[in-house]
């Protein structure tokens, strides 16, 4: 076929690309793709993906000083998760043509991003508290419309993933709710993640929708829903009613109850701090680098003892 033929051949297939994501129908890895939405989803997807795995770290810090066995024991099966749901991510994300090691040399060499929120430090018990609660919050409000998303393979991976996202939610809002109720030590210890994980949290969603140069496309082609900024004002209206319950402070002087739009408004997030992280330079970011560098060094023996073994019972059959 010749170039002109190929590029009339594209443009009709692109008109029917994005007829079936009009008329609601998933795209599944079979399906041409434009190349654009085929690598914008690669990078959403291997992002998301790395973020669950980074996102082990700062919570794996706790795992071996909670408070209590049980407490433990719900820590423990909440990073495990987090590694199942890097898994779903990072199988989806190969149907999109590359293959998981290549991602993961990217995230370790630095040159692939993952969510800013994990590259803060966590200081002490309650923050595994705010963690669960805000940032595992403002991942299922993100996540719960990732489920609609045009590309079937994320979209199936995002159901099972909010239902144990739910969970996680729970249990960081019960570790807040019973500090609220316990010493004034206690209690001080939970506003202070609070205030530390506040802003971060909300720095999640993203660039706000006047700076956000990738929301244009991935709106067209239903890879995103909702903008930034909407997402974001959906998090803040659904937590300030839950902080409230337990009596903790929300640390910004200009949040208020706009009765007109029935929305909160809030303050200016302080975008060169989040420019500053997510280039690298935040609190943890070139700790969890390494950190994520040391651990697949210490797991060589087991990729190599899987391999052994896979080799060995290939050989039987
Ligand atoms: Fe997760
Ligand atoms: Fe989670």
């Amino acid at each position: 076929m010749d170039q002109k033929n190929i590029i009339e051949d594209n443009g009709q297939r692109e008109i029917e690309f994005d007829a079936k994501i009009a008329s609601g129908k998933t795209i599944e890895p079979k399906d041409w793709m434009p190349e654009r939405y085929r690598k914008q989803l690669l990078r959403m997807m291997s992002q998301h993906a790395h973020s669950e795995v980074i996102g082990m770290l700062p919570e794996g810090n706790w795992i071996t000083r909670a408070p209590s066995l049980a407490r433990k024991a719900i820590l423990i099966a909440k990073v495990q998760d987090e590694a199942g749901h890097g898994l779903y991510i990072y199988s989806g994300a190969e149907t999109l043509g590359m293959n998981r090691s290549e991602m993961n040399e990217l995230l370790m060499s630095g040159k692939a991003k993952y969510s800013s929120i994990f590259n803060y430090p966590t200081l002490s018990w309650a923050d595994m508290g705010a963690i669960g609660w805000l940032v595992d919050g403002a991942a299922i409000v993100n996540q719960t419309v990732l489920a609609k998303c045009s590309y079937g393979p994320y979209a199936r991976a995002m159901i099972r993933i909010c239902k144990e996202e739910n969970f996680h939610n729970k249990q960081g809002y019960q570790i807040m709710a019973y500090l609220m109720r316990g010493t004034d030590e206690q209690k001080a210890m939970a506003q202070d993640a609070m205030n530390r994980f506040w802003w971060p949290t909300l720095m999640m969603f993203g660039p706000s929708d006047k700076n956000s140069p990738n929301s244009g496309d991935l709106l067209k082609w239903k890879v995103k829903l909702n903008t930034n900024d909407d997402l974001r004002q959906r998090f803040v209206d659904r937590t300030i009613p839950q902080a409230e319950t337990i009596g903790l402070t929300i640390p910004d002087k200009d949040l208020t109850w706009n009765s007109e739009t029935r929305h909160y408004d809030f303050g200016e997030i302080d975008w060169a701090e989040f420019n500053e992280v997510i280039s690298g330079n935040g609190p943890c970011n070139k700790m969890r680098l390494k950190q994520r560098n040391d651990a697949h060094k210490n797991g060589q023996w087991v990729r190599d003892a899987a391999t052994a073994y896979s080799s060995k019972r290939a050989k039987v059959a």
